[in-house]
């Protein structure tokens, strides 16, 4: 294609883009194709022969978009947002046409130090401890990049200066992954090597690891356990309170009881805004039970003491409890994939409770803040351990910004070598909405579900599944699970909207997820009214609405 051809064929795709997300509601929601229907319109074979531009992009509307299962619509109500908006889809163009490979500081200085702006950026912008940035590390200012030194090494060998030969940490700092699942695997991954002090990356480990997350956590803490070789069956799963978030105590005890068999308890991945419910689990609790904070207030007092009244006697015992699982250090994961965003106003920011006491973080701007999929941000409060965990230098990337330690080499931070220009769509979402701009974003798909969830509560046959503290309402009739089956089925198949479902205390449940990026009042009345009268057309009592508030 020539230059010249590709302006021209570019502006046509472009337009292409525009019309589409300007009338995306006009489509079916759900693609209506069936298994096979559109592999069998694709040849067998590829073309021997190059193909000119415009039968290639017929193909498109011919093949392409009746598969397309429509995620910018604004009916779109399904699984979580996948937002894009159109600075997003500018800086994905630019970075394909740009296209560097930012593994390292010196294969192009631009990506790498646009992304550490940019995510300290969000970070301030959601309001996170200062230790996730870049800006606040002391190596960074005494001109330091990974302030980890440079370890000009064949293999992954702890550099003198490390963690784990009792080095100093050194900082933290952000990193644009792909996926949440990513930012799990790498914490996993970090904490089992700060956890066997390096020799699971070495040996393979001897100790028996075990992590931990609760019941309603996501199926990534599962993959990553399985992909770090910790295996299914040393994931513990937490059991959960009424509202769908993490018990505690039930940690505690399950901590203890590992401990106590001679295992070794290594991460505990917490959740805030669960797939499933949006439970948000007690980060700051679980938080102190790691970190022993308990455990130092008991250091000066009494195990045993006469006259001491009950409570305080149960008190001391579940700080022994704390005490006994402590370290070596147990590393805490929060995951905000979806609705780490909502901290971008300060009243939600009650979400960031007890992340001071995390060793990492993460949240998805490709989930519910304007930027295309693939943007994760993965925050560290000590980017050494994580690099020790997948620093491995061969010789052809040696270089004197990276032997000097005064870089960030990316490729450090995550699985793969190589790595796209991410951080230009999310620095032009945040240049063009603006902090209030986004801000704005989030408080109307917070009011949208406000409004639902007030609808399901004012119907006698409708009830709220679970509480709906931000953009996502879990609801279901109360005709049971075929009911609401049919009621999901009616509405997907019908094209005009699109929700997901869920099983909550063993009860299929409605999900409502709000965060679209056109979703407007009055998308929500429709798939309200759409949701009553499929409900009415299975044979409810009919009453809807009309029946007086309960
Ligand atoms: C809480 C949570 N964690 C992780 C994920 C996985 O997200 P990703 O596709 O970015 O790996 C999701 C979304 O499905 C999620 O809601």
């Amino acid at each position: 294609m020539s230059a010249k051809a590709f302006r021209e064929n570019g502006r046509q795709l472009l337009d292409w883009i525009a019309d589409y997300l300007e009338t995306c509601e006009k489509y079916s929601v759900q693609s209506q194709v069936k298994p096979g229907d559109i592999l069998a319109r694709l040849p067998r074979h590829p073309p021997l022969a190059g193909e000119a531009w415009p039968s290639i992009f017929r193909d498109v509307d011919d093949i392409i978009l009746p598969g397309i299962t429509h995620w910018q619509s604004p009916n779109f109500f399904g699984f979580f947002p996948a937002n894009n908006s159109y600075p997003s889809i500018l800086g994905e163009l630019l970075s394909a046409g740009l296209g560097v490979q930012g593994m390292l500081w010196t294969t192009s200085p631009a990506c790498t130090e646009l992304e550490m702006r940019v995510l300290d950026w969000c970070a301030e912008m959601l309001g996170l401890p200062e230790k996730f940035r870049f800006d606040n590390s002391p190596s960074l200012l005494e001109g330091g990049g990974q302030g980890v030194g440079g370890a000009h090494v064949q293999h992954a060998t702890p550099h003198p200066t490390s963690p784990l030969r009792g080095g100093r940490s050194v900082g933290g700092g952000g990193v644009i992954l792909d996926t949440a699942s990513s930012a799990t695997l790498c914490a996993m991954i970090a904490a089992r090597e700060r956890a066997t002090q390096g020799e699971s990356n070495r040996t393979g480990a001897r100790q028996q690891l075990v992590a931990y997350a609760s019941s309603q956590a996501h199926s990534s803490v599962e993959k990553a356990a399985r992909i770090c070789g910790i295996g299914s069956q040393h994931l513990r799963l937490v059991d959960v309170d009424r509202n769908f978030a993490m018990k505690v105590d039930h940690l505690r005890v399950l901590i203890a009881a590992d401990r106590k068999q001679g295992l070794t308890p290594f991460i505990v991945c917490a959740t805030v805004g669960t797939t499933s419910s949006n439970a948000v689990d007690p980060v700051r609790e679980i938080g102190e039970v790691l970190r022993g904070g308990t455990a130092e207030s008991a250091a000066d007092s009494p195990v045993r003491g006469e006259g001491v009244a009950p409570g305080v006697e149960a008190a001391r015992a579940k700080i022994l409890l704390d005490r006994a699982i402590l370290a070596p250090p147990v590393w805490l994961h929060v995951d905000a994939a979806m609705s780490g965003t909502a901290a971008l106003c300060p009243e939600f920011r009650w979400m960031n409770n007890g992340l001071d006491l995390a060793d990492s973080y993460c949240f998805n701007p490709h989930k519910w803040m304007l930027t295309n999929f693939d943007c994760d941000c993965f925050y560290v409060a000590d980017r050494a351990a994580l690099i020790h965990a997948l620093s491995i230098l061969p010789e052809y990337l040696w270089n004197q910004e990276t032997e000097s330690g005064a870089v960030v080499d990316y490729r450090d931070w995550q699985i793969p070598l190589g790595r796209r220009f991410r951080a230009l769509k999310l620095w032009f979402v945040i240049r063009h909405y603006g902090v209030e701009g986004l801000q704005a974003y989030v408080r109307h798909h917070i009011a949208l579900a406000q409004w639902f969830q007030a609808r399901v509560e004012s119907h006698q046959d409708f009830e709220l599944a679970a509480p709906c503290p931000l953009n996502l309402v879990c609801f279901r009739h109360q005709g049971g699970d075929a009911m609401n089956q049919s009621i999901l089925d009616s509405i997907n198949h019908s094209g005009k909207a699109y929700l997901t479902h869920t099983k909550l205390n063993g009860k299929l449940t409605l999900r409502l997820a709000i965060g679209a990026w056109r979703t407007k009042l009055h998308h929500v009345e429709r798939v309200w009214e759409l949701i009553q009268s499929a409900a009415q057309q299975q044979g409810d009592s009919g009453r809807g609405e009309l029946s007086p508030p309960r």
